[in-house]
């Protein structure tokens, strides 16, 4: 009988963490961004994955546009449904980092034991926690999606900052108010943070 053909050896171990952060060079880490909608979590992101990208460094951006409209689609804002939007972000987050890749995460995640579950879940050596402490009320001026005004006329319910809640983190590596400081200054902030990480 001819020998099978279709016989593939079968490696018993994926290539490790280690071995795409060597073929990198860069260390993968996850920049969680915290704070109300509005108050400026992806713009920061994107200033600072922009950055990195020039400097050879590989980023993915997760954030409500690639999130809430894809894998998370089935989910909305009770309290239940942001946790599991969070443990669905952390878990997908985990691969990118366990890939090697600075990863930020851009989301509201409002409680502190959601944030904790993220940490617990990525490693809290890989977990850095950017709290854009941008105030309530510059948020609601900004309204750039009209959510607010819609909020306060009930037309949203269950909206935070206004009848849902937001925690204040307790200790974030970084606290930046997008009121007070420029757009560059908050993305040298979280470029330091990242790039001390090596
Ligand atoms: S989280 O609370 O589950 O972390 P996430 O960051 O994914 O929230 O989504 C927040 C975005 O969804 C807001 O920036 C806003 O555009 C939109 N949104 C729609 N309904 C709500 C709501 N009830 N509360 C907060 N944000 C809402």
């Amino acid at each position: 009988m001819a020998e099978a053909t279709n016989i593939y050896p079968i490696y018993d171990k994926m290539m490790s963490r280690n071995d795409k952060e060597a073929l990198l060079g860069q260390r993968g880490v996850m920049i969680w961004f915290t704070g109300l909608s509005g108050s400026g979590k992806s713009t920061v992101a994107m200033g600072v994955e922009r950055e990195l990208h020039k400097r050879g460094v590989l980023c993915r951006i997760l954030d409500g546009d690639n999130i809430r409209s894809g894998i998370n689609k089935n989910l909305g804002f009770s309290e239940e449904e942001r946790k599991e939007n969070i443990r669905r972000i952390a878990e997908v987050g985990k691969l990118f980092v366990d890939t090697g890749i600075v990863t930020l995460a851009a989301f509201i995640s409002p409680t502190n034991e959601s944030r904790a579950m993220a940490a617990e879940i990525i490693g809290e050596e890989d977990f850095k926690e950017v709290y854009i402490s941008t105030p309530l009320k510059v948020c609601e001026q900004r309204d750039v999606k009209g959510l607010y005004a819609r909020a306060r006329k009930g037309e949203i319910k269950d909206f935070t900052g206004v009848s849902a809640p937001f925690e204040v983190p307790t200790s974030p590596a970084l606290a930046l108010d997008t009121s007070v400081l420029s757009l560059e200054e908050s993305v040298n902030k979280v470029l330091e943070l990242v790039l001390n990480n090596k």
